[in-house]
């Protein structure tokens, strides 16, 4: 089986989504933010503080480039995988690529008290992400293989929506 790469916001649910739809699936889950922070020794607030955001970038790319080499993968991509038109490629050629997709309200709702999203350590908390999702939107549309809606369901239904459209009922 090809990879299962999902994509979307920071709070759309990747890495929960991913681990249940893993389990379904019966194949490894990866997440693309912890091996950063394995390959580094950094966490990602240090990685964007110390070394600022396009080497991280630099380092997303790589992750990427290591886990699309293997198969039978769920992976959680970090929000910006998008950004680069060469990891949407390298996704598309080794895999499926699954659209989380949330509505600002929710995403705020689950993001706000969090300490780990850098890009939000702003002024203005809820515009940047409001700003992030309006400037990315077309990027995730045009990524994607399939797209799923994730407001009000948990991680464990939308996992075996996924489960069901892309694997069952084809
Ligand atoms: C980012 C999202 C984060 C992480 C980094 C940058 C982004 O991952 O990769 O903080 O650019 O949206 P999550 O989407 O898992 O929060």
């Amino acid at each position: 089986m090809k990879n299962i790469y999902l994509i979307g916001m920071m709070g759309s649910g990747k890495t929960s989504t991913g681990h249940e739809l893993a389990k379904l699936l019966r194949i490894r889950f990866v997440d693309l933010d912890d091996l950063i922070v394995e390959e580094t020794h950094q966490s990602i607030n240090d990685i964007f503080k110390k070394e600022g955001e396009a080497y991280f970038r630099c380092i997303e790319s790589e992750v990427l480039n290591q886990v699309a080499s293997g198969s039978d993968q769920v992976v959680a991509t970090g929000g910006g995988i998008i950004l680069k038109t060469e990891n949407v490629e390298k996704m598309n050629h080794t895999g499926i690529i699954v659209y989380l997709k949330t509505s600002i309200e929710v995403l705020w709702e689950r993001v706000k008290t969090a300490t780990d999203r850098p890009l939000l350590k702003t002024k203005n908390p809820q515009k940047t992400l409001a700003d992030i999702l309006r400037d990315r939107a077309f990027l995730y549309e045009s990524a994607k293989t399939k797209i799923f809606l994730t407001d009000q369901k948990s991680p464990k239904e939308v996992a075996d929506e996924i489960y069901r459209t892309c694997f069952v009922d084809r």
